[in-house]
């Protein structure tokens, strides 16, 4: 029986692993199985990536570069833009981008692609996960119906299950090895495959009872997260209005030890998950003559906030006789959080614009992006030391790296606008403004 065969495979040690965009997701997916000793082939359009992965050079914070080269070198990992591969692998995870389109709808076009690709070299036997963030029904109405138009039956010949990826870049305690992973099969049959597969790697699968519950698990985790902060970033400018610290009166709260969870307010959500994923719930909810409510306000307070902050910088400046036209200002951080090297989404560089358009001349320090691309404008971190943050006239602080002292500002800059609270162990200071 083919499904008994795929089971006997991850047993034996003989299966093989092919794993479908090699980013964020992607390339610790496919580490976690090489460094289980079972036989990874990365597939990629990027031959940049490709090309560095067959080097044994790592591109993603949380990889460790030293496996990475082992892995590498012992030949349990390797990387092509080829899918011709697919024809030797058992199992095929899809890791590739669903971002949203410039009208804000689902862009599914990197599934499709990475699917038509896929099934001009599936074979019986073989076992596909779609791991991309997407809406309830893609991985039936998209992936089976493919695989059974091109006379592969789902379940008996082929097997197919949804398992949203839930990394947590720049996380020191959660890798995808030790994070719980939701699967939801297409029949019964592919959560057996799925399980088999997956359990080789994840400490702990949960089953779900279909691929759309899967799907919809990922999207109630960060629309979640969206409307939390949505909610706190709402707070934030009711505390500012009432004259309050907002940073205050969640720390207190938090100290509630049943029934709340601190969430904490900032210059906007960034990343490619957590700004996007609502949507594609939201969309497909449209489609169905559903409005959902809950998600629209969230996404409207979080989308307006890189425009908050830059009003009360305004404002800030206003009480000190100055204005943003004219002034030097610094923008500390264009990661869209702490500690990763991501820019997707990021609020920071919706700042930088917003700084540029009212006058100001803006640069920007950030330990992990060397060179960012706003909507008009090329530039390069600039060094962050006592003497260089003396030219500027302002400074926002947008991401709270770990490893920078932001204290430098506080001593040195004439005005600081805090989006984070990273200077609050320094108590209140004439020149730092507090979201
Ligand atoms: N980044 C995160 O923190 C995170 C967390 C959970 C879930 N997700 C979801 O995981 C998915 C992947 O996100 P990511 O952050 O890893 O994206 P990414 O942009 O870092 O990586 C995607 C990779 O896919 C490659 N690619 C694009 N089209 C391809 C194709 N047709 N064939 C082969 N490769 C292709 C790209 O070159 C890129 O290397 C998305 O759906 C995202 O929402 C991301």
């Amino acid at each position: 029986m083919i499904l008994n065969d795929l089971k006997n495979k991850t047993q034996n040690g003989t299966l093989k692993v092919g794993v479908v965009g090699l980013g964020y997701v992607g390339l610790p997916l496919a580490v976690e199985f090489a460094a289980k000793g079972i036989e990874v082939v990365g597939i990629d359009l990027s031959t940049e990536k490709v090309d560095s992965i067959n080097r044994g050079e790592n591109y993603i914070l949380d990889v460790k570069s030293d496996l990475l080269r082992d892995l590498v070198k012992n030949g349990k990992l390797r990387a092509t833009t080829d899918y011709s591969v697919i024809r030797e692998l058992d199992a095929v995870s899809i890791c590739v981008p669903t971002p949203l389109r410039k009208t804000g709808d689902p862009d599914i076009s990197y599934i499709l692609a990475s699917r038509d690709e896929i099934l001009k070299y599936a074979h019986a036997g073989m076992l596909v996960v779609l791991e991309s963030t997407t809406y309830p029904g893609t991985t039936d109405e998209l992936m089976v119906t493919a695989f059974e138009e091109k006379g592969l039956k789902v379940g008996k010949d082929v097997f197919i299950a949804f398992s949203p990826e839930r990394v947590d870049p720049g996380n020191e305690h959660f890798s995808t090895h030790n994070t719980p992973k939701v699967m939801g099969g297409s029949t019964p049959a592919c959560m057996e495959a799925a399980m088999a597969v997956y359990g080789l790697v994840i400490k702990q699968v949960v089953p779900v009872s279909s691929t759309q519950a899967a799907e919809l698990v990922k999207l109630l985790e960060n629309t979640f997260r969206s409307i939390n902060i949505g909610l706190v970033n709402e707070l934030a400018i009711m505390c500012n209005i009432l004259n309050v610290d907002v940073w205050e009166v969640i720390r207190a709260a938090s100290t509630k030890p049943f029934g709340f969870m601190p969430f904490y307010p900032g210059p906007g959500l960034g990343g490619h998950c957590i700004p996007i994923d609502p949507i594609y719930l939201s969309w497909k909810l449209k489609t169905l003559k559903y409005r959902a409510r809950f998600i629209e306000l969230a996404d409207d307070i979080n989308t307006t906030m890189p425009d908050y902050v830059v009003h009360r910088v305004g404002a800030a400046l206003n009480d000190r006789g100055r204005a943003i036209k004219g002034s030097k200002a610094l923008v500390m951080g264009v990661a869209y959080k702490r500690d990763i090297d991501d820019v997707r989404e990021s609020p920071s560089l919706d700042i930088i614009e917003l700084l540029i358009k009212k006058g100001a001349n803006v640069e920007y320090h950030d330990p992990y992006i060397a060179e960012v691309t706003t909507a008009n404008h090329k530039m390069k971190s600039v060094p962050y030391d006592k003497e260089s943050v003396k030219k500027y006239d302002l400074a926002v602080i947008c991401t709270d790296h770990r490893n920078v002292d932001y204290a430098l500002l506080a001593d040195s800059c004439p005005m600081v606008f805090d989006a984070r609270n990273a200077l609050a162990s320094l108590g209140p200071k004439p020149n730092v403004v507090k979201l």
